[in-house]
């Protein structure tokens, strides 16, 4: 299905004072109830409180345009090749019969939100009708990788995809060819050193220089009208933060300047933002080290991480949610991965493991803290990750997890899961969902009674933090990282830019005599 960029027609249309439709924007008042606790000479005081807002929702979808770093990944290609594979329509044969291009596994596809109740019940749209959204057959793919091979290649490399589908997609994949990248070997695992044949040479700055004038050229040649950069290369050591070194923007420019230690994501990461490109970090290291959380923020530029939130957890970040939430108290969480991908074998590296175990450790925090009945203040589960590569599974990852809780009166209660699938297929909705609702967000400005003058959401766009394990977020704000907690989220946010109420379950009408 072919859509053409620009107005769309409306799926469905709010009627109500309060929203308006004009030729550009979708322009919404709402109240924003809020609760304030505070405590006054001993006793807790409750008050809710309220906000009006003016939301503004752009109603032209450009042409974007989706840059990813690492694209001859198996994650790069396995994106690249479903968008494709959507857009001409294809199928293909296996053992169990033909199988259709589709995109389950994307929140905005292949999820619905309930709008509302009608005659015969409760009426659901596909999330992405909720507001003016690009849609996936309409991106635009282009990226770097430190390996040269085409596409086509890489894909057959990956071993994700049917063969009767990689040899269909071929003639198109074979003519994409990744750009050469910014190669620094002793951000990743050594094992990597040899696919390094497709790499920029020059100062740290010259580097930096190409890496933007590779997406001026890319959005000049394509035609796009907005790039957004991501990141999905391999996962990088940690950098410390060090004062004078990348603890502010312009100490950040100056080392790049003067080629002291930064690492290739960052550097990425700060050529994005020079040219005005939303940037996103699908893997767990800290590229957002202060000094590019303030150049985002001076040039008014979207960052999102960190690390997609694929499959273990994802799990996690519902089941402990579920058992604290009701009323058990989980003693001990211990997770194993093997994987035989490339991505397990840059894993199999201490250093870069560390990344990967930091990023998935801190999933239950929240959940922990916000139930002092069952967790003291310095009491939390244990929690314990291993990762192991067995390069026979490839693509194909092996999670196993157990989960033990003390129930009543001294109680255990232990849940063991099992989960096995291919990686890449469920990174790569997480990949376009990621670029759509940055690209969303784009178009969305709001002000309130108090603050009159129209504003974007804060550069550190953590209405992402859905789809990352470890979600960046402004400064001071609380990370949240359960699950629906965070759908919720997006469904809320996108439903206020129509002028309607949160989702609230209540189902009054149907609790009356
Ligand atoms: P992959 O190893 O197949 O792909 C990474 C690609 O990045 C490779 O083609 C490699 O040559 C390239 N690369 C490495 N350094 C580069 C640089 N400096 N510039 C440009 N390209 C560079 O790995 P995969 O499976 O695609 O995963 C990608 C990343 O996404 C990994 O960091 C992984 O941890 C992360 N991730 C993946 C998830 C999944 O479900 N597949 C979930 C969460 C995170």
């Amino acid at each position: 299905e072919e859509r053409a960029p620009g107005t769309m027609a409306e799926p469905f249309l709010v009627e109500s004072p309060n929203v308006t439709y004009s030729k550009d924007f979708i322009e919404a008042k709402y109240t924003y109830s809020t609760v304030h606790v505070c405590k006054e000479n001993g006793v807790t005081k409750v008050r809710p409180c309220s906000t009006r807002f003016t939301f503004r929702t752009g109603r032209q979808v450009p042409r974007l345009g989706v840059m990813l770093v690492g694209w001859g990944g198996n994650n790069g290609t396995t994106v690249t090749a479903a968008v494709l594979a959507n857009k001409l329509g294809l199928s293909w044969m296996t053992k169990t019969g033909r199988k259709k291009a589709n995109y389950y596994g994307s929140l905005l596809q292949a999820s619905t939100v309930c709008l509302g109740t009608g005659p015969s019940g409760d009426v659901y749209v596909p999330f992405r009708d909720l507001l003016p959204m690009v849609h996936p057959n309409d991106i635009v793919f282009d990226g770097w990788d430190i390996s040269s091979l085409n596409l086509a290649e890489a894909m057959k490399r990956a071993e994700v995809l049917e063969w009767p589908l990689q040899e269909q997609l071929w003639p198109h994949m074979e003519k994409m060819k990744p750009r050469p990248s910014i190669y620094i070997p002793e951000f990743i695992a050594a094992n990597q050193e040899e696919r390094a044949d497709n790499v920029l040479r020059g100062s740290m700055a010259e580097q930096v220089e190409q890496i933007r004038r590779d997406i001026r050229d890319f959005k000049e040649s394509s035609g796009v009208d907005k790039v957004i950069v991501l990141w999905t290369a391999n996962t990088e050591r940690f950098c410390d933060i060090v004062p004078g070194l990348n603890d502010t923007a312009d100490n950040l420019l100056r080392a790049i300047e003067r080629g002291l230690e930064v690492s290739p994501s960052t550097l990425f990461a700060v050529a994005s933002i020079l040219e005005g490109c939303a940037y996103i970090n699908g893997s767990p290291q800290n590229t957002f080290v202060p000094g590019a959380v303030e150049l985002a923020a001076q040039r008014r530029v979207f960052i999102g991480g960190d690390d997609f939130k694929s499959g273990q957890t994802k799990l996690k970040s519902v089941l402990v949610d579920f058992l604290v939430g009701a009323g058990l108290k989980t003693k001990s969480i211990v997770s194993y991965n093997h994987l035989g991908n490339n991505d397990g074998k840059n894993l199999s590296a201490p250093q870069q493991f560390r990344s990967k175990e930091i990023s998935k450790s801190n999933v239950v925090d929240d959940t922990v803290q916000a139930n002092p009945i069952l967790y003291g203040p310095q009491d939390k589960p244990d929690h314990c990750v291993v990762i192991k590569y067995v390069p026979y599974v490839g693509d194909s990852k092996r999670a196993l997890d157990e989960y033990t809780s003390e129930i009543m009166m001294g109680g255990t209660n232990t849940i063991v899961i099992h989960n096995t699938c291919e990686d890449s297929l469920l990174a790569s909705p997480i990949i376009l969902d990621l670029a759509i609702l940055t690209e969303l967000c784009q178009r969305i400005t709001f002000c309130t009674e108090a603050d009159p003058e129209f504003q974007g959401f804060h550069s550190v766009l953590s209405i992402l933090a859905f789809l990352c394990k470890a979600p960046l977020v402004p400064e001071g704000t609380p990370v949240v990282n359960a699950l629906f907690r965070q759908r919720s989220c997006i469904e809320n946010i996108l439903r206020a830019c129509l002028g309607l109420p949160p989702q609230n379950h209540m189902l009054l009408e149907h609790k009356m005599q």
